[in-house]
């Protein structure tokens, strides 16, 4: 029993050590400690539209913009103001960094080398 108490530990402990950075980058789009960006602003930051609404007789759409064909600063930027319908999300600059990174994997040379 002991003994595989010890193997878990290893392996899982293991397992967390391996993860690349693009795979810790996809966990922290799906979960950046509050509401998942996929949920708003799609799988890939492509956009998505969240919810239809009647306004004065006319139907309208709240969605969340497209945001992978953004320069970084302005990406940084709005992770660090309060944007009109999006959570406020406390972020350090190298989670800012790894989300950016997330939706543009073409900037990533060498996944296994970058930290
Ligand atoms: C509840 C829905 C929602 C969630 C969740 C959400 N956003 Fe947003 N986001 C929005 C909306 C709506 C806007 C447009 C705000 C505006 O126009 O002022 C926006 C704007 C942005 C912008 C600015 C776009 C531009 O054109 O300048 C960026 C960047 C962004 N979001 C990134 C993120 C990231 C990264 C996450 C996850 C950490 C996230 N958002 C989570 C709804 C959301």
């Amino acid at each position: 029993m002991r003994l595989l108490l010890l193997f878990f530990t290893v392996v899982l402990g293991a397992d967390e050590s391996f993860i690349t950075p693009q795979e810790y980058a996809a966990q922290l789009y799906h979960n950046p400690r509050g509401i998942g960006c996929h949920l708003c602003h799609g799988e890939h930051g492509e956009g998505k539209v969240i919810a239809h609404y009647i306004d004065k007789g006319e139907k309208k759409a709240f969605e969340g913009p497209p945001i992978r064909a953004l320069d970084f600063r302005r990406f940084d930027a709005a992770l660090n103001r309060r944007n009109t319908g999006m959570p406020k999300y406390f972020l350090t600059a190298p989670e800012r960094k790894a989300l950016y990174r997330y939706l543009h994997p073409e900037t990533v040379k060498d996944a296994h080398a970058e930290k």
